[in-house]
């Protein structure tokens, strides 16, 4: 009898004592509808943070301008939990005030961006106000509302040409950048750096992203490209499922192994789990500054290695032809992922082959996305 008395005491304390842990901020995600903030987004609802999103809906399919993005509402049923949506442009400061004001925000992770390498050399006036100067809206909301914790989407492209491999966070950015999308996030990361020096209460994490590809393996959410794909994976898996022709590919006499460029493919769930880590540095009261990470594998895979290991997985032949460069292209990309290692705690553990099949489970169980209507989606 007294045994169970304890017992049962011992079950009561413990539940008070769960119960008694502070909650987790609520976390603002700006482009939570698209392809990597829909998947982080997974990741956080898992481990139990509060969601806000706004997004403009430019890159990311709903239904009408009133409703949850397609990829935000299997998000809810993949993890069964809710998400705050706005549809708010990141260059819209009272409607970014208003969302501040309404919100206990802790944090805020800034994925909203314009990014087609292609479409930024046709109009680099519109990559960069979307790009720079919404970022610029963005943290002067947070600043007049005291949030001065960010996570920045930066990219691989802020190194350039690389000077030596495995790029290291401490190579040198801004040089040889070949496009505009580039260096708007290059020009975007200084203004964070400026920003951490002059208000020592901003504690900032750019994220130097390698090639995200993969999708969340229930095959519910991926990458949604509108119209003909620019990257690569997401072309190879068109081919694949027939929506496309044949891919092609640029350049087969880059000095590399086999003559086609080489790149470090990093599955989005291994890239989502990343942000998830740099939250906890972020949140470290030790944490001060602004700090880099590269989020990469540390391999390089070339272009034939990913549409090789794609026939594999899918059982299906891949058309392709061997074209002339793309203009602005470089040889070898990889990371050294030490650093996140190290102080992250973080490492990207999935290989190819899963990124493929992952790929394959989504283009196959979604064969125009998250479009129902082909005509939509092409
Ligand atoms: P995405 O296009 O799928 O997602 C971006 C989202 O931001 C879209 O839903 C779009 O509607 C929204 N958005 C764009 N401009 C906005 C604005 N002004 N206001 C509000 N919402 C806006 O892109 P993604 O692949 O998920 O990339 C996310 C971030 O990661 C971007 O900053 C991108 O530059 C960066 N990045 C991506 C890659 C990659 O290969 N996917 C590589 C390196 C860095
Ligand atoms: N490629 C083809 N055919 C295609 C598309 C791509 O052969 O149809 C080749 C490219 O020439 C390159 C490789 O596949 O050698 C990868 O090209 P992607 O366009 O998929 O990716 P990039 O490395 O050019 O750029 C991507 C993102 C950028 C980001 C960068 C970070 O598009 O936003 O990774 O390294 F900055």
């Amino acid at each position: 009898m007294i045994l169970k008395s304890i017992i049962s005491c011992f079950i009561c304390l413990t539940i008070l004592f769960a119960e008694a842990k502070p909650p987790k901020p609520t976390i603002l995600v700006t482009g939570g509808g698209g392809y990597i903030g829909s998947h982080t987004i997974v990741e956080l609802l898992n481990d139990s943070y509060s969601i806000v999103v706004l997004d403009n809906l430019s890159n990311c399919y709903a239904f009408n301008a009133t409703e949850k993005p397609e990829s935000l509402k299997r998000v809810e049923k993949l993890t069964n939990k809710n998400v705050v949506f706005n549809n708010i442009d990141i260059r819209d400061e009272k409607s970014l005030d208003k969302v501040f004001k309404t919100y206990k925000i802790g944090a805020v992770i800034h994925f909203a961006a314009l990014k087609s390498v292609s479409e930024s050399t046709r109009k680099p006036v519109e990559y960069y106000d979307n790009n720079v100067a919404g970022t610029n809206t963005l943290i002067q909301a947070m600043q007049n509302n005291k949030v001065k914790k960010l996570i920045y989407s930066s990219s691989a492209t802020v190194y350039g040409n690389p000077q030596y491999l495995p790029l290291t966070e401490n190579h040198p950015t801004g040089q040889n950048i070949t496009n505009p999308y580039g260096r708007s996030k290059y020009f975007t990361e200084e203004i964070l750096k400026d920003l951490s020096y002059a208000d020592s209460q901003w504690k900032i994490i750019l994220l130097r992203y390698f090639n995200p590809v993969g999708a969340h393996p229930s095959g519910l959410i991926g990458e949604d490209p509108t119209g003909i794909p620019n990257n690569l994976m997401p072309y190879l898996s068109q081919v694949a499922i027939g929506r496309r022709d044949h891919l092609k590919i640029f350049g087969s006499d880059y000095p590399t192994p086999d003559g086609t460029g080489v790149r470090d493919f990093i599955h989005i769930i291994d890239l989502a789990s990343g942000h998830l880590r740099a939250l906890k540095k972020l949140m470290d009261p030790e944490f001060r500054g602004c700090k880099a990470y590269n989020l990469g594998t540390g391999k390089g895979y070339s272009v034939l290695d990913l549409v090789k290991t794609f026939e594999k997985v899918s059982g299906r032949r891949i058309n392709y032809q061997i074209t002339d460069r793309r203009r602005g292209d470089l040889a070898t990309v990889y990371a050294d992922p030490n650093l996140a290692e190290k102080e992250l705690k973080w490492r990207a553990e999935r290989y190819i082959e899963q990124m493929c099949e992952d790929t394959w489970r989504w283009q196959m169980q979604n064969p125009n996305g998250y479009h129902t209507d082909e005509e939509e989606s092409n």
